[in-house]
């Protein structure tokens, strides 16, 4: 079984690649990534020199490189991570997660319908369904709920899922989604609210909360995601979604005292600021599909994977350390001075 895993230099796809490579030692794995600013070589150094194991770099939209890449490789199947990921950086400025999101997804499964393949996989998000109310404890999105997008971020995603949906029924084509909660753990990029908040802890910088902090997410530690798409890909039907979420929400404002109180830092450095444009106030999955049908169950609870994420990024300062002294300094200047 060959498998190409695109965006593997990013966070949830080295941890794929991790996971995959322990739970299916026989299987060849190629990690296809531009290496934007969310990518990061240096992630995928203990996997680098296995013989199974091969990194490309290349963009999802180049045709011909991708087109390449498949006739040299023969793959199976694709898991497609590669994605412009930060609702921040959509609003900013959309036209590279349509670019990424939309026409890249098109691309592969273009090279897919034209070279054959088992299984093409698009890992998608729970933001396509919009949000809930937060006085509305009892609602949780379904995989029937409708698509209902808030930021050019979810529609870039949701687009790129419809396109999926497209392909199965038009050209056949072998497709599975899955639509997952916030992940953290070890190799988030620093720019996302759980890494953001331990490294500014731990340099004393304030803690910039948007608006009340009153947001609510449904967390899950990045392995239990890894294992989900494991099953999705290997038992899932083609032609449709499974929602991937552990019942376990937080308002944002809890997730950051947990961190201050962990890492022994006060609440003083909570600074509320200027809220996201759009900003979605609760997610919330329903995965009774994927649990009844393949059996996943998150195994992860917060408070131990919190724990383990926050000592990961404590263990390896060099990793973040690097991150945030090159450009992301101008990244944060702009998105966070006078905010
Ligand atoms: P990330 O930003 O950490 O990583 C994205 C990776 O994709 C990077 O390695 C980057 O270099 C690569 N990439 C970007 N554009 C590319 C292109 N044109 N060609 C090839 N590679 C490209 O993202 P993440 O948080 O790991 O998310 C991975 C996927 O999971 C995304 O599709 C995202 O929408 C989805 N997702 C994320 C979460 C979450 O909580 N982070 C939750 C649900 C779904
Ligand atoms: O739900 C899945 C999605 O989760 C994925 O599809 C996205 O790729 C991923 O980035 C994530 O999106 P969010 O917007 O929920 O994640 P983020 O870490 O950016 O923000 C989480 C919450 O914290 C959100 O309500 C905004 C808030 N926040 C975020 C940052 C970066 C802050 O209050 N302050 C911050 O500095």
């Amino acid at each position: 079984m060959t498998i190409i895993v695109t965006g593997g230099a990013g966070f949830i796809g080295s941890n794929f690649i991790f996971y995959m490579m322990e739970a299916h030692p026989e299987y060849k794995i190629i990690c296809l990534d531009k290496l934007t600013y969310a990518g990061n070589l240096s992630t995928l150094k203990s996997v680098m020199f296995k013989p199974n194991f091969r990194f490309v770099k290349l963009d999802i939209c180049d045709r011909e490189g991708v087109y390449h890449l498949f006739e040299e490789e023969k793959p199976d199947m694709v898991v497609n991570f590669a994605a412009e990921s930060h609702v921040d950086r959509s609003i900013e400025d959309p036209s590279i997660f349509l670019q990424t999101n939309i026409i890249g997804t098109s691309v592969l499964m273009d090279a897919c319908r034209k070279y054959g393949i088992v299984r093409y996989h698009q890992v998608s998000t729970d933001e396509v369904y919009g949000d809930l109310p937060l006085d509305r404890p009892d609602l949780l999105f379904t995989e029937e709920t409708p698509i209902r997008t808030s930021s050019p971020y979810s529609s870039s995603k949701a687009s790129a899922d419809l396109l999926a949906m497209a392909y199965h029924r038009t050209y056949g084509l072998p497709v599975s989604i899955s639509r997952c909660s916030n992940n953290y753990g070890p190799y988030q990029f620093p720019e996302k609210l759980i890494p953001l908040m331990i490294a500014n802890c731990l340099s004393n910088k304030p803690l910039p909360v948007y608006g009340k902090g009153l947001n609510v997410r449904d967390w899950l530690y990045v392995e239990d995601h890894c294992k989900a798409i494991d099953l999705v890909i290997h038992k899932g039907n083609v032609g449709e979604v499974y929602n991937i979420g552990g019942h376990n929400e937080m308002q944002n404002i809890e997730i950051v005292k947990l961190i201050c109180k962990d890492l022994d830092k006060p609440e003083s450095l909570i600074t509320y600021v200027t809220d996201r444009k759009g900003h979605d106030m609760r997610y919330a999955i329903d995965p009774t599909k994927i649990h009844n049908e393949l059996g996943w169950l998150p195994e992860t609870k917060f408070a131990d994977g919190i724990e383990k994420t926050i000592k990961w990024y404590l263990d390896n300062r060099s990793w973040w350390g690097e991150i945030i002294s090159g450009e992301y300094q101008k990244y944060y200047e702009k998105m966070y001075s006078n905010r």
